[in-house]
């Protein structure tokens, strides 16, 4: 056994109904973490300090739940900043420009992605991100998109296959065999390494009836259902989530009142990107119409080459509490909780007794800094389990 005091937290963040507020918030406090779970949350005062191995003390520092990033697309090769400034500049943001980051991801070795994608789990750890999701949709042959997801799996559990990413170029004359691949020999092939199935459901991507039918494929074999859609105009991709009880739904752009209506009467996460909004110049949509009407809301990165670059959480809650109309309690809620809920995880996103010791230490005394002090390296310390 082994027991780690934290102590001196000036503010913590629980979300814990034992604590006050909506944050679950103890001032002077302390965390007694045995064995990589929370064992006790509470004033430093009545800390159990027998109980513990180490003690740290954090002097002050604001102590809030790892993030919990449900949506990222970290295995690629190559980097799209010339579309990026061309977007600056006016271009559009158009789903074709995924197939030049497929070329480029074919063409990198294991070892090139891999050490990569370590790259960007140490950016996540480094600002606080504790668990975090990946999926593939680079490679788009069955031996590429295995392969993404096995490479994504040495470094988390939660994967996701995305091969109706786009239709790639040697399909483009017939789409339809493209998902017939999808549900077939590459679903084959990737369900070892994956536990959810995803589609992009968008003009230039996939089709509603296209997306139904890939995403009932994945559930009957058992993987969870997640979908990007109204990222880039509205469309049907959100009734579609609710229809399938998707864990989350992801961008929601371009929501119509049904869709948010829909949302709020049921379990799927409605899970905001900002850093695409942010990147592509579309239109924020309001993060405050979903949580007013009832919805779950969760932040995600997304980070990947074309629409969003960014791996950063606090960046992304800045955006939402500027953009969104989000403040920063319901930001920092949707960037931990939220984004647990979209997992479908109760283990995360909180630090209630039995939760992962999952915590970030801030250089700051209070959590409202994250979104008030944007684009400072607020995140002092990460501690995992
Ligand atoms: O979530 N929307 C689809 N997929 C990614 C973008 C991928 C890309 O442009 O490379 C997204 O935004
Ligand atoms: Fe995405």
């Amino acid at each position: 056994m082994s027991a780690t005091l934290v102590t001196g937290i000036g503010e913590l963040v629980t979300f814990d109904p034992a604590h006050p507020g909506p944050l679950g918030i103890v001032s002077d406090a302390a965390v007694l973490a045995v064995d990589g779970r929370v064992e006790w949350t509470g004033p430093s005062a009545s800390a159990p300090r027998s109980d513990a191995d180490e003690i740290v003390d954090v002097a002050g520092a604001a102590v809030i739940p790892g993030f919990v990033d449900s949506h990222t697309h970290l295995v690629f090769g190559g980097d799209r900043a010339a579309e990026f400034e061309a977007r600056m500049a006016g271009r559009p943001y158009t789903a074709g420009g995924i197939r030049s980051t497929v070329a480029a991801t074919r063409a990198a070795p294991d070892d090139e992605l891999r050490a990569r994608l370590q790259r960007f789990v140490a950016e996540l750890h480094a600002q606080g991100t504790t668990t975090f999701e990946v999926k593939s949709g680079y490679g788009l042959t069955v031996a590429d998109e295995e392969r993404l997801l096995r490479l994504a799996r040495e470094v988390t559990d939660e994967t996701t296959y995305l091969g109706a990413h786009v239709v790639p170029p040697e399909y483009a004359d017939d789409p339809e065999a493209y998902v017939e691949l999808v549900t077939g020999d590459m679903l084959d092939a990737c369900l070892p390494h994956a536990r959810w199935i995803d589609v992009f459901c968008e003009t230039g991507a996939f089709t509603v009836e296209q997306s139904r039918r890939i995403l009932t494929a994945g559930a009957a074999r058992g993987l969870g259902v997640r979908l990007h859609a109204a990222q880039l105009g509205p469309g049907e991709g959100v009734a579609l989530a609710v229809e399938l009880d998707a864990a989350s739904v992801d961008h929601c752009t371009y929501l119509s009142d049904d869709d948010v209506e829909r949302l709020a009467a049921s379990r799927t996460v409605a899970t905001l990107l900002p850093g695409v909004e942010f990147s592509t110049r579309h239109p924020y949509p309001s993060g405050r119409r979903l949580l007013d009407a009832g919805a779950t809301v969760a932040l995600a990165s997304d980070c990947n080459p074309g629409s969003s670059f960014t791996s950063s959480m606090p960046f992304c809650m800045a955006l939402a509490v500027r953009e969104m109309g989000l403040t920063p309690a319901e930001a920092l809620q949707a960037a931990t909780l939220g984004g647990a809920a979209a997992l479908r995880r109760d283990d995360v996103g909180h630090l209630r007794p039995g939760a992962r010791a999952d915590l970030a230490v801030l250089a700051a005394p209070s959590h409202i800094h994250l979104a008030y002090r944007p684009g400072v390296p607020l995140v002092a310390r990460t501690v995992r389990a």
